[in-house]
């Protein structure tokens, strides 16, 4: 369905997620005869160009990244036409009259904040002072959102003073995979699992991000956060709300992120000895992280794995088991969720030990794989194997459900809908960010150094460890 006309301005224009994403993502929506031909997008930044150049940039970014070959060339030229480009000082006065100037009256305004989290007080202020934004205009804003908590109430406030809360729109591009959303579905369009779903059937739940790559270019960024910052306070939170929250009344902006608000203010403080952070060491051609950041005695870490307790009633007892980390062996995220044993074994100690486990895959190869126990074939007795009832989203729903629209597509849209359901509402930021803080100030107190790890291992031993002690173990991270 057509969204609606817009103006949209990428502040951080010309920067690398504008290249990677943004533009991408709407020339793939372009093509989609979603975004139409009344819509505009201003590119802003400090780089000096005019919008001739800036459709060149563009062009340039979206053959380099878009990868679906059904959008022709010819309409990449259409929707490059609907491309400008204003040079602009986001700290100073250059370039504001203009965009005030290139603002129409009438279709919808969004200014995606695709810069650090410095300028966002500087870009709220200059879209008032200037007269731009109005009521109804969006805002974008990107992660890091903040640091800690006292950062992030910072910026909240900042944004605060010129927004209202209805008009902003902080990303979690992992709120925007499909595979995510279908963690919703699953659970809340079901009857089979959500009478299951909690501590008297569930032993633990394990959520798993791997990447395969390390930092890459990204080290200077990448050494002020570490793993927690940049993935575990943001992209794994989410995931274990929406698998731990109560079902919402409905699925509108208010209602889910109220509950998703309440796991994530129910999670206890998580004990030292149930933290394990790594970072890996270089293998044959591969640097180490110490070899790819400037500060070579660097502590930060590129994992962490942890235990998470949530105190409410459907959670008491039930461990959530969180990991996340680059340069390991696969780029694999699972979410699994691992039943009890049958109360009473009525085939006897032979049959071994067998569990139900519910796994989501939400990258690569998506789909849901349910582990259930049956009788091995033969004649040899009641011997019990555990088999997968195994669905790729691709075999059921045909190879065209495979091309899942980038996370994006589907986010940049929704602030054109106006629809908030996929975005993090302030508070929420913010009771993330006071659960992870005691986590990282005990680190920087112990002055302790992160476990090392080899590149392309599951990580460091501590973390399996984390398990073993409970007498558990971590699903394999596995291509
Ligand atoms: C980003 C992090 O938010 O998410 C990166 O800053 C990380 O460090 C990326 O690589 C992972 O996203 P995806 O979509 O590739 O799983």
């Amino acid at each position: 369905i057509p969204v609606d006309p817009f103006d949209l301005v990428i502040f951080g224009g010309t920067g690398d997620l504008a290249r990677r994403k943004i533009l991408p993502a709407l020339f793939r929506r372009f093509c989609a005869g979603q975004m139409g031909t009344d819509a505009r997008v201003v590119g802003a930044a400090r780089t000096e160009m005019d919008s001739a150049a800036y459709r060149e940039f563009a062009r340039e970014a979206i053959t380099e990244f878009d990868d679906n070959e059904e959008c022709a060339a010819e309409s990449l030229d259409g929707f490059l036409e609907q491309l400008s480009y204003i040079t602009l000082d986001a700290r100073g006065d250059t370039g504001w009259q203009a965009m005030k100037a290139a603002m129409r009256d009438g279709p919808i305004q969004a200014f995606y904040f695709s810069v650090g989290p410095g300028l966002f007080g500087d870009l709220a202020e200059r879209l008032h002072a200037y007269e731009i934004a109005g009521p109804d205009s969006r805002i974008v804003v990107e992660k890091p959102f903040g640091r800690d908590l006292a950062s992030a109430q910072a910026l909240n406030k900042g944004l605060a003073k010129h927004f209202d809360e209805s008009q902003i729109y902080r990303i979690d591009h992992y709120l925007g995979k499909e595979t995510v959303q279908n963690l919703m579905a699953i659970r809340f369009g079901n009857t089979l699992f959500e009478p299951l779903w909690n501590a008297q059937y569930v032993d633990h739940i394990q959520i798993t991000v791997a990447e395969s790559v390390g930092v890459g270019t990204r080290g200077g960024y990448y050494d002020k956060s570490g793993a927690m910052r940049d993935m575990m306070q943001n992209h794994l939170m989410q995931l274990l709300c929406l698998i731990a929250m109560e079902p919402p009344a409905k699925f509108d902006p208010a209602a889910v992120r109220d509950e998703k608000l309440k796991v994530i203010r129910a999670l206890e403080p998580v004990d030292a000895e149930d933290v394990v952070r790594g970072q890996y060491e270089g293998t044959g051609e591969l640097p180490g992280y110490r070899n790819q950041v400037e500060n070579r005695d660097t502590r930060t870490e590129s994992f962490v794995a942890l235990k998470a307790r949530i105190g409410n009633w459907r959670w008491a007892g039930t461990p959530f088991y969180i990991r996340t980390g680059k340069r390991l062996r696969a780029r694999a995220s699972e979410i699994a969720v691992v039943f009890k044993d049958a109360p009473h074994s009525i085939f006897g100690a032979d049959a071994g030990r067998h569990r139900n486990i519910l796994t989501i895959r939400l990258q690569p190869n998506e789909g849901i794989e349910l582990g259930v126990t049956i009788k091995e074939p033969g004649p040899g007795g009641m011997r019990l194997v555990d088999v997968p009832l195994d669905m790729s989203f691709a075999e059921a729903l045909g190879p065209d459900s495979a091309d899942f629209p980038d996370a994006y597509e589907r986010l940049i849209m929704d602030v054109v809908r106006g629809d908030q359901t996929l975005f993090m509402r302030g508070d929420e930021v913010e009771a993330a960010w006071a659960w992870v803080d005691p986590i990282i100030d005990a680190w920087q107190e112990v002055e302790s150094d992160p476990i090392l790890y080899a590149s392309g291992s599951s990580g460091p031993d501590d973390a399996l460890r984390l398990m073993h002690k409970d007498g558990r173990r971590w699903r394999e991270i596995k291509p």
